[in-house]
């Protein structure tokens, strides 16, 4: 397994571009079998996940074509050849599940392996269940597997989420676009993630109005049409890459960062004393190095609260403030697992249920880390950039998921990272 070496101490200058959001992309990519005829996406971020997420639909039969120069992929759902995404595929990427709204919506029927849970929480998909059925699916669970039929079609159906959860927002859109008669989802999703869906939807002819705020309502269409649409700029990698300069020091232009996005995130780190405006097409973020970080306590909430896939990032800068800041989980039962492996770096961070306490150390110390999910990862990363001498980061597989070019984005602005490859065996 690859390993990346970070000698922490340099403060980055320069500028990063952000590519598309991770968590849009692969929601668009299954809204591509929602149409005969082919779905173009510009900006795709080239990761492990996306990737594996073309695999899934090639294997139900969609032609793809990824045109890695221009950053584009072609997805073509002229027939559906499998309706069945198991377990194997759903288990590696939890994302996978979303193909069971589009076939059901295209087809009328779809067996997908339930998610189960993962590193970071239980994670049930109740509610998007819920919404099929109110859409007027039959729903069965057999062997780990979800049934899902409506063999004359869904119909439009008023559903109010009981929390506000992303990817139930975004599964009841992709196969609401298709139902007969309309659809409300009250107490929706408002994350930026969820109005690129619906600005996607739209441009293949779907009927979608009211995305970005908590009712969305959708008028069904019979079929979607061929489009093209540009990913939208991912937000978590422009929070990762402020967090990055914000615990480093230096000045970076995050080109192609939007602003408007970054909600709670941008009070959190205005309140740690780091500038961040916007400047041309993107954000500059500055923070000189003589100065120290101020403590800030924050929660996670959905949008426009500050991001639960951030709080890890926000965490390891937060290491090496002047004074103590707490930080409450909202979102996940279990996102806090970068906390002892931060603290092999000399970080003290104690962790009470979804509470944490960090008391900043004026300076962290190399060593050697590993963590269990994407986020916590790169937080590791962070700290290591912050932390003098050598970190060593290990399962480097789960920053692939979600961070293209991660360790060149980060040289480019005079970090010392290094990939380490694992010898192929001969
Ligand atoms: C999406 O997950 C993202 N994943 C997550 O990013 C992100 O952390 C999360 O939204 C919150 O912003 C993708 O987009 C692929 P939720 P999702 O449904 O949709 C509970 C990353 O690192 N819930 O908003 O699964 C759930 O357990 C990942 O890129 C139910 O109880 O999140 C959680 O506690 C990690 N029943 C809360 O709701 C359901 O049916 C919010 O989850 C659905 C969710």
């Amino acid at each position: 397994m690859d390993r990346i070496a970070i000698t922490g101490g340099a403060p980055l200058q320069g500028a990063i571009p952000i590519y598309g959001a991770k968590n849009s992309a692969l929601k668009l990519q299954a809204a591509a079998l929602l149409s005969a005829e082919p779905l173009m996406l510009e900006n795709m971020p080239d990761l492990a996940d996306t990737r594996f997420m073309a695999q899934l639909l090639k294997s139900l039969g969609v032609e793809i074509t990824w045109i890695k120069e221009t950053r584009t992929i072609r997805m073509h759902a002229a027939e559906i050849s499998s309706t069945i995404a198991p377990y194997d595929q759903v288990r590696k990427m939890r994302a996978s599940f979303n193909v069971l709204g589009p076939l059901l919506a295209r087809m009328g029927h779809a067996t997908v392996s339930l998610p189960g849970g993962c590193a970071i929480g239980a994670r049930p998909v109740d509610l998007h269940l819920k919404a099929f059925e109110a859409m007027g699916a039959d729903i069965h669970i057999e062997q780990g597997y979800v049934k899902a039929a409506a063999l004359r079609g869904l119909k439009g159906a008023e559903i109010e989420f009981p929390f506000v959860s992303v990817g139930a927002t975004e599964h009841a859109m992709l196969a609401a676009v298709l139902a007969k008669g309309d659809t409300v989802l009250k107490n929706a999703a408002r994350e930026p993630e969820i109005e690129d869906l619906a600005d996607c939807l739209n441009a293949m002819g779907a009927k979608v109005e009211g995305a970005g705020t908590s009712e969305i309502r959708i008028k069904g269409v019979d079929a979607l049409k061929s489009a093209k649409h540009k990913v939208v700029a991912d937000r978590i990698e422009t929070g990762t890459f402020a967090f990055a300069v914000a615990a480093t020091g230096g000045n970076v232009l995050l080109e192609g960062g939007r602003f408007e996005h970054l909600g709670a995130m941008m009070k959190v780190l205005r309140a740690a004393d780091v500038t961040i405006e916007a400047e041309g097409r993107g954000l500059r973020v500055q923070r000189s190095p003589r100065s120290r970080i101020k403590a800030v306590d924050f929660e996670t909430e959905p949008f426009p609260g500050f991001p639960t896939d951030l709080q890890a990032q926000a965490m390891a800068m937060l290491c090496v403030a002047d004074g103590q800041s707490r930080i409450k989980e909202t979102i996940f039962e279990n996102r806090f697992m970068h906390a002892p492996e931060l603290a092999r770096l000399g970080a003290q961070i104690t962790v009470h249920g979804n509470e944490a306490v960090v008391t900043g150390v004026p300076k962290l110390v190399g060593a050697p880390v590993m963590a269990t999910d994407l986020r916590a990862s790169v937080s590791l990363v962070i700290a290591g950039l912050a932390a003098e001498g050598e970190t060593i980061v290990n399962r480097v597989y789960h920053l692939d998921r979600g961070f293209e070019n991660l360790e060149a984005k980060l040289a480019a602005c005079g970090a010392q990272v290094t990939r380490m490859r694992e010898m192929e065996p001969a």
